[in-house]
């Protein structure tokens, strides 16, 4: 296909930051030999990859505290509910992922349809997804291993576990597990998808062991009342209140219908990850066939499993006295069972490390393209002669995730990452739209159904979640976008390739 077509939306359509960059253009740069990832992952690969990120610190950690503060037993229906926000996003990011087989996720489909400044925003953004969940992750994974080591007789000293209550402190095994991590993925994507492979099946089995075994210790009384009744929420007004909330004047409150909705923003976090299935659409043998299968695959499964867990463990312990660490180890604790509550907690820790990882490849391959495209330095792209893999920016990036993991606490940066990737989903579902307008010639080897109509639905489920996160988590995302502009006209507008124009000359090589 010729990319001297007169199109809508190519990168001579339009010229500053709303300049585009043509899909051949991006598929043409994957092809540079210097540039170039390896290609050998297949549909069952992208779909353990998707397990792998998206069960972690969601279904293991949020559950209880969700429950136990804002929906209840029904914070079964809160998974429901993020499920479909992320079902319908699925849809959109599968059509894009089909069409734009290059690294960078929303950030490639963003450059090819919406132009360079909404693609600078979505890869800023990005980050706070990619990078900030990484590292609250390797917190959470910290909390685990530190539970299990207490178990032991082993306890670390307290400075070295991380800040609490404002008191300084660094958490030095999330920082440890975050660097490990990089040094497999700069040794290559088939060793991190084979480690992956093992950790996903622990993790999965934990899981079916939670549902099965934990189904024999339901007491049915404990669903009594499925949707507790509304209560008030003393000291939650001001900025930490929904901005739904805040926009309607309500009095800020748990439970309820509207809880549901505060649950379902919150646990939302446990379906980060089948996106990031997409990132990796360039090490993909057969992109066009193979990635729409591992994101809406491995979608699917976690919703069953959410769905199946939340039931269980809200059945085996009355929520008002689920615990908020472990929920579900300490479910079968408190029901008599220490051994599976053991073996549960071994689990999610392993469990957690795969999350972690696939959090900081998929980051590492948004900034990849970044670099490649040239807003970013080029320095950061240029792959290892031998490894194959973006070791400068994957090398780079752990060591940033992990110095914020060893001084974050786990709490509002939760919130933020939902922020962060609830606008990129809105991003990704208007860009199908106008990919559809100005490229319809372009192969799609899988096509949302129903546009416009799905991705509008996708654009209001989005937003509502947004809207139901806290006033003070719109402030911080408000303010890291706003840097992320000045980042750009500082310093990617100037050095972009696209808006070097189509005889762009060669970069240096470094
Ligand atoms: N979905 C991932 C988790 O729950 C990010 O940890």
């Amino acid at each position: 296909m010729s990319t001297e077509q007169p199109v809508r939306g190519s990168g001579r359509g339009r010229s500053g930051m709303f300049r585009t960059k043509t899909v051949e253009q991006s598929i043409q740069d994957t092809e540079e030999p210097e540039h170039a990832l390896r290609k050998d992952l297949s549909s069952l690969d992208l779909t353990v990859f998707g397990v792998g990120v998206v069960i972690g610190t969601g279904i293991f950690v949020l559950t209880g505290k969700v429950a136990k503060q804002n929906a209840g037993p029904s914070v079964a229906l809160a998974f429901v509910l993020a499920g479909i926000v992320c079902g319908l996003a699925a849809l959109c990011y599968a059509e894009f992922a089909s069409t734009v087989p290059v690294a960078g996720s929303a950030y490639t489909f963003s450059y090819a349809s919406l132009g360079e400044l909404p693609a600078w925003i979505i890869g800023w953004d990005l980050i706070l997804e990619l990078a900030l969940g990484c590292a609250v992750v390797a917190v959470g994974w910290s909390g685990y291993i530190r539970s299990l080591m207490d178990n032991a007789g082993w306890h670390l000293p307290g400075p070295l576990t991380g800040p609490h209550h404002g008191d300084f402190g660094f958490d030095l095994l999330a920082c440890l597990l975050v660097l490990v991590l990089t040094g497999i993925l700069v040794a290559g994507m088939k060793l991190s998808s084979r480690v992956t492979a093992v950790v996903v099946g622990i993790k999965v089995t934990v899981v079916l062991i939670v549902i099965i075994v934990g189904a024999f210790f339901i007491t049915g009384a404990n669903y009594e009342p499925f949707v507790p009744p509304t209560q008030s929420a003393e000291g939650a007004g001001g900025v930490a209140a929904p901005l739904i909330q805040l926009i309607f004047g309500f009095t800020p409150s748990h439970f309820g219908v509207m809880g549901i909705f505060t649950a379902a923003a919150v646990v939302f976090f446990a379906f980060i990850g089948f996106d990031i299935v997409a990132t990796a659409a360039e090490e993909t043998r057969n992109p066009q066939r193979d990635v729409p299968r591992g994101i809406l695959g491995s979608l699917a499964i976690c919703t069953v499993l959410y769905v199946a867990v939340s039931i269980v463990v809200t059945g085996m312990q009355k929520y008002t006295e689920l615990s908020t660490d472990a929920p579900l180890a300490d479910a079968f604790k408190a029901s008599g069972h220490p051994f599976w509550a053991g073996l549960i907690s071994f689990g999610a820790a392993v469990g957690l490390t795969s999350v972690c990882m696939i959090l900081l490849l998929g980051q590492s391959r948004v900034f990849f393209a970044m670099s490649r495209d040239g807003l970013l330095p080029r320095f950061f792209s240029t792959v290892h002669p031998r490894f194959g893999t973006p070791y400068r920016s994957t090398i780079l990036l752990g060591l940033v995730v992990a110095v914020v993991a060893g001084f974050t606490s786990i709490d509002v940066l939760a919130e933020l990452v939902n922020i962060g990737t609830l606008f990129a989903f809105v991003v990704v579902a208007i860009g199908v739209v106008l990919l559809r307008r100005a490229r319809p010639d372009l192969p799609r080897a899988f096509r949302t159904p129903f546009v416009p109509t799905v991705p509008v639905l996708s654009v209001l489920a989005s937003l509502w979640l947004m809207l139901n996160l806290p006033a003070e988590t719109w402030l911080r995302f408000a303010a890291w976008m706003v840097l992320g502009v000045v980042v750009y006209f500082l310093y990617g507008r100037r050095s972009s390739r696209v808006g070097a124009g189509p005889h762009r000359p060669e970069p240096p090589t470094v």
